[in-house]
């Protein structure tokens, strides 16, 4: 049964889709069979491995609204392992659907719930992935509400920056809010340090991250790295587009962690 791993942080830029393209990357060279589900409007994720919007027949979009199946809007990438279910800008305009739908699924009395209905596409392909990672857009609205319940887990992403325990609260409230509405199993997997520059400030930061989340805070760090930042420009994840760099490094790092909080050994190429 695949592990399904929310990217989540409601504020904009800290490195969710970053990370989900590069972890999603990197466990798929470890061996692992991994389905990265693009769940932002923006569809970062999806040009970030190669995959060209103008190409696409059918997205999340498609899926969440009953216009397509999930098993036919799976995407193989180039990266080893790595599967995409892609987004691109009409998800923009679902939650007006997502309510509509429901409403006529009402009257006409076959089930639809729109804060389920992620799950209830996620439940028929599960089987086939070892980890499934959603990447966010950067709001609490429903599609992150799906996401949440749809997870096993949580990714948190947090900048190292002055203000990046900003908003935190309220993401645990939305997470607790999720646990106890729809996905009572909802655990935290882990919060990650993203472009972390060796200063005064960014180890401060460091400090004041890790005593709120205590051991949830991932060993590695993820430094500030330009080459992280062009790389999507290029379609490839890091270890890609650049095998010998930091980033690659750390994301490896990162995935390895990830496998061994999950309880299993990584195989394949190292
Ligand atoms: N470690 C890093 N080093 C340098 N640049 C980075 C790093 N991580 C992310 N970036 C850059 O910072 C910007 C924001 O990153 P990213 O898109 O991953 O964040 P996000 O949380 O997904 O944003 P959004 O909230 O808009 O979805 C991007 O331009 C990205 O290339
Ligand atoms: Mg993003």
């Amino acid at each position: 049964m695949g592990k399904v791993i929310a990217i989540v942080n409601q504020k904009g830029g800290v490195g969710k889709t970053t990370t989900s393209i590069n972890l999603a990357a990197s466990l798929g060279v470890l061996g692992k069979k991994v389905l990265m589900i693009d769940l932002d409007p923006q569809g970062n994720a999806t040009t970030g491995v190669g995959v060209d919007k103008g190409d696409i027949s059918s997205s999340i979009y498609e899926v969440l609204t009953m216009k397509s199946s999930i098993e036919g809007s799976i995407i193989k990438t180039k990266s080893q392992n790595l599967s995409l279910i892609p987004a691109y800008l009409n998800l923009a305009g679902v939650d007006m659907e997502l309510i509509e739908l429901e409403k006529k699924a009402k009257e006409k009395g076959y089930s639809f719930n729109r804060v389920t209905r992620l799950k209830d596409e996620i439940l028929k392909i599960k089987d086939n992935y070892d980890y499934i990672l959603i990447d966010c857009p950067p709001s609490l609205g429903i599609l992150t509400t799906n996401a949440l319940a749809a997870a096993n887990s949580v990714l948190i992403p947090v900048q190292c920056e002055y203000f990046a325990l900003e908003g935190i609260m309220q993401l645990i409230n939305t997470i607790m809010l999720a646990q106890r509405k729809v996905n009572p199993n909802l655990e935290i997997e882990g919060v990650l340090l993203t472009m972390f520059s060796n200063t005064n400030l960014g180890v401060e930061v460091i400090e004041s991250i890790k005593g709120f989340f205590k051991e949830r805070v991932y060993n590695t760090i993820i430094p500030r790295l330009v080459r992280l930042a062009e790389a999507p420009s290029h379609g490839k994840p890091i270890l890609e587009y650049e095998p010998r760099n930091k980033g690659t490094i750390a994301y490896l790092n990162l995935a390895k962690e990830v496998i061994n909080r999950n309880g299993t050994e990584e195989e394949g190429t190292r």
